[in-house]
């Protein structure tokens, strides 16, 4: 035990350094400072890919509320504790983790690299944070989970209004080795996307797992003056169709985009594995509050029955280490290994993991606590 009543625990082995790359950026020359990496990655993208994945809903306050709420948030720490060796290790649906953070799912990362999500596994797989491979990814779901050699990552589930489409997706990622369905359920329709009006995948980048409904999911990005619905989305999803999804498969649920505590409530009574909370890095719904704001009264209504995650808007260590104080088990990080991938492929895409990690142990070393069990709300300054 040290000073702060914490039980030493040996840290894990240091991850390898990335590489340079044969193409892009060599990620030795990164940025730390995830800010700048966002700044060096704008013009490594198309100006459409940029305003893609920069962008959120309608006037963008909940995207910019994502950031703001946890530069509010102020850190409590403890000196004097012995944090000579800090332990970050997780398990997650009986997945261990060298540190609480998971990729989001996003769409079509050969966009941003050709490589794609082959890239993406690869990266998270060498720091030993998970996964989550979008339904528009644009490689076979079964090269990817190859790629991830023994990290199985999680599929991220949209419901097509086709059910067998949809059952024979799900079984399709449980036989290529899938860990996790993550159903999401805050995109019954997509927001207003103003950025995204001239949104179209460039010849070439397909999205292999959904092929047949591929063209309809770019054309859901037109504006929304011309419609609503999409083939590709079910809006009639409720949640009788979680018992559905379970019927057709063994895997894990994980429901992706609960803001409402009373929707946390719901998906508990529903039987699900664990939720995010999200607001898909608002993207959706605008004027929704910051995730980080609800995660607290998400996480007392689970009260710890299953694992709560959040993203939106993380983007620093200290961010980890506020949202695994108010009840997240882990976190997700959606835009900025996106910019990794772009400079620089899997190793953008660990540098990035890599820096947050370092970020998140150096918050916790300085906040005095050295493992994840010890990070509780007396973190914070309330
Ligand atoms: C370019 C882009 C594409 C995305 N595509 C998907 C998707 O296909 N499915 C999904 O559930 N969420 C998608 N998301 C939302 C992310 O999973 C995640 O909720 C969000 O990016 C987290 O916020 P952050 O980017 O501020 O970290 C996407 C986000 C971005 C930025």
């Amino acid at each position: 035990m040290n000073a702060c009543g914490q039980t030493k625990i040996e840290r894990m082995s240091a991850p390898k350094s990335a590489s340079t790359v044969a193409t892009g950026t060599p990620a030795a020359a990164l940025p730390v400072d995830l800010n700048q990496l966002e700044r060096l990655a704008q013009p490594a993208m198309s100006p459409m890919a940029w305003d893609y994945v920069r962008g959120g809903a309608a006037d963008e306050i909940t995207l910019r509320e994502n950031r703001a709420a946890y530069d509010r948030i102020r850190l409590k720490p403890r000196v004097l504790c012995d944090v000579s060796r800090i332990d970050t290790a997780a398990v997650l649906l009986s997945q261990p983790l060298a540190c609480p953070i998971l990729l989001a799912p996003a769409a079509y990362h050969r966009l941003y690299h050709p490589d794609g999500e082959i890239a993406t596994v690869t990266g998270a797989a060498r720091m030993g944070a998970g996964a989550v491979i979008s339904s528009f990814a644009t490689v076979a779901i079964e090269d990817i989970v190859r790629s991830a050699a023994s990290a199985r990552p999680w599929f991220q589930l949209y419901v097509n209004p086709d059910r067998r489409f949809t059952q024979q997706l799900v079984e399709r990622v449980e036989n290529a080795g899938c860990a996790a369905i993550c159903l999401t359920v805050d995109t019954p329709v997509l927001g207003c996307r103003y950025r995204e009006r001239d949104f179209k995948l460039p010849a070439g980048i397909e999205c292999p797992n959904v092929a047949a409904i591929a063209g309809e999911a770019v054309a859901a990005h037109r504006p929304v003056r011309e419609r609503i619905y999409s083939a590709v989305f079910d809006s009639s999803l409720s949640w009788r169709d979680i018992a559905w999804l379970r019927s057709v498969t063994r895997l894990p649920i994980v429901l992706k985009g609960i803001l409402n505590p009373d929707d946390a409530a719901r998906a508990l009574d529903a039987g699900v594995d664990a939720i995010i909370v999200s607001n898909h890095g608002g993207r959706n719904l605008d004027t929704v509050p910051a995730t980080i704001e609800v995660l607290p009264l998400v996480a007392e209504r689970v009260s710890g029955k299953i694992p709560v995650l959040v993203d939106g808007g993380i983007r620093r260590g200290t961010d980890i280490l506020k949202a695994l104080a108010l009840g997240a088990r882990a976190v997700l990080i959606g835009r900025p290994y996106l910019y990794g991938l772009a400079l620089a492929g899997a190793d953008g895409v660990a540098h990035v993991i890599d820096v947050l990690r370092a970020e998140f142990e150096m918050a916790m070393a300085l906040a005095g606590r050295t493992t994840l069990q010890a990070i509780d709300r007396t973190v914070l300054w309330e």
